[in-house]
């Protein structure tokens, strides 16, 4: 269908007539959903889209490209981010480079987002990213960047919204993988550990973990206690068990204990990188059981490639509800789902906050109906 067959959607507002769009904070699936969702509903309205390359580095150093029709007509499949991403991009603490001293040589960019935004006569801005991307947004709506958000990422851990896109296709790719080891932990009568993502929260090794149906998932909102999952182990051995599947977040730590830190990265919003406790708890099954145990990181291919459709449906709606916002002159929003519906809430309300798994959820409940442990100390 060519362009000028295509139905016009919402009336818009005279006053918006040229945007901007940019994807903040780590990649993933459906962010270009979304590009197009906004893209495609823009040009439809005669409103003209610049793309800001690397998220806020763009915006910082002026780099950005024309989007037309042509460059999201077939992009809804594609994952990563055709504009490119960066989590080390925070306007108010820019790293230039290092002092004398090793330390970070931080500057406020502030200013030339702002000057950036004015350059390209822009009315508004789009921003799809996580709970840093929605902060430094924030911090531009006083200045008169007319932003609006998209909330992403696989973690599903945004305040104000219980859906984020990325998050079905992360739990879908996990799933696959904890099914995949089930058949050689058979084989071999082993314990596999198999760690995901999702920094301080436990929604993906929850689902996943559900949906492959393990026998124990950890997460970072109940703390393990390593005696207890042997024990729990040990009682599945003697009801005639002899190989076993444990999904574990990232952020999963011993009850009264630590995360298990990575790396740290003093240039990005969130500088901690949660990993290695599926080594960790792999090892220490083994020690305390003598069941063979193996572990398994998925890390960033929880990222990548296609996304699920339902991310790519999703995606593409809260695309089309933040144009709707903007064509409203409702700035300083950030689209939302809430109790299954589109919604919005204010961009700087999700900033510094993490949506974790209340202890009352009704999955937890699920979960152990179906004989999932979750490692919690033993009463008694
Ligand atoms: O927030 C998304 C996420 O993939 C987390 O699950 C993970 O902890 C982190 O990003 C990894 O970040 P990076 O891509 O910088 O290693």
């Amino acid at each position: 269908m060519s362009s000028s067959t295509l139905p016009a959607s919402t009336p818009i507002s005279p006053p918006i007539r040229r945007i901007g769009v940019l994807t903040g904070g780590g990649d993933c699936p459906g962010l270009n959903a979304v590009i197009r969702a906004v893209t495609t509903d823009a040009i439809f309205n005669g409103i003209h889209v610049t793309g800001f390359l690397d998220g806020f580095l763009g915006l910082i150093h002026d780099r950005s490209r024309p989007l037309t029709l042509d460059d999201v007509r077939s992009i809804i499949t594609e994952g990563g981010t055709i504009l490119g991403t960066s989590n080390k991009a925070n306007p108010r603490r820019f790293i230039t480079g290092k002092d004398a001293a090793g330390n970070p040589v931080i500057v406020d960019k502030t200013a030339d987002c702002v000057e950036t935004y004015r350059r390209h006569r822009l009315d508004a801005l789009v921003v799809i990213g996580g709970d840093g991307t929605m902060s430094s947004a924030a911090t531009l709506l006083p200045l008169g960047v007319n932003v609006v958000g998209v909330p992403k990422t696989i973690d599903n851990d945004i305040e104000g919204t219980e859906l984020t896109f990325g998050f079905l296709t992360a739990v879908s790719i996990a799933a696959e993988a904890l099914d995949r080891v089930r058949t050689t932990a058979a084989s071999h009568e082993r314990a596999m550990v198999v760690e995901v993502m999702g920094r301080n929260a436990g929604w993906i090794a929850l689902h996943a973990g559900l949906a492959s149906g393990v026998d124990v998932i950890l997460v970072p909102e109940i703390g393990f206690d390593l005696p207890s999952i042997a024990a729990d182990l040990r009682r599945r051995v003697a009801a005639g068990q002899s190989s076993f599947v444990i999904c574990v977040a990232e952020g999963a730590a011993p009850a009264g204990g630590k995360q298990i830190v990575a790396r740290t990265d003093v240039a990005s919003f969130d500088p901690i990188r949660l990993g290695g406790v599926g080594k960790f708890v792999a090892d220490e099954i083994e020690r305390l059981t003598g069941i063979e145990s193996r572990h398994v990181v998925l890390g960033h291919t929880q990222r990548g490639g296609t996304p699920a459709a339902a991310d790519r449906v999703l995606a593409t709606e809260l695309g089309w509800q933040a144009m709707s916002l903007l064509k409203e002159g409702r700035f300083g929003r950030m689209v939302a789902i809430q109790r299954g519906r589109m919604a919005d809430v204010p961009i700087d309300s999700v900033a510094n906050k993490q949506r974790r798994i209340p202890a009352d959820h009704p999955l937890l409940a699920v979960a152990r109906s179906v004989y999932v442990t979750f490692g919690e100390p033993q009463q008694g």
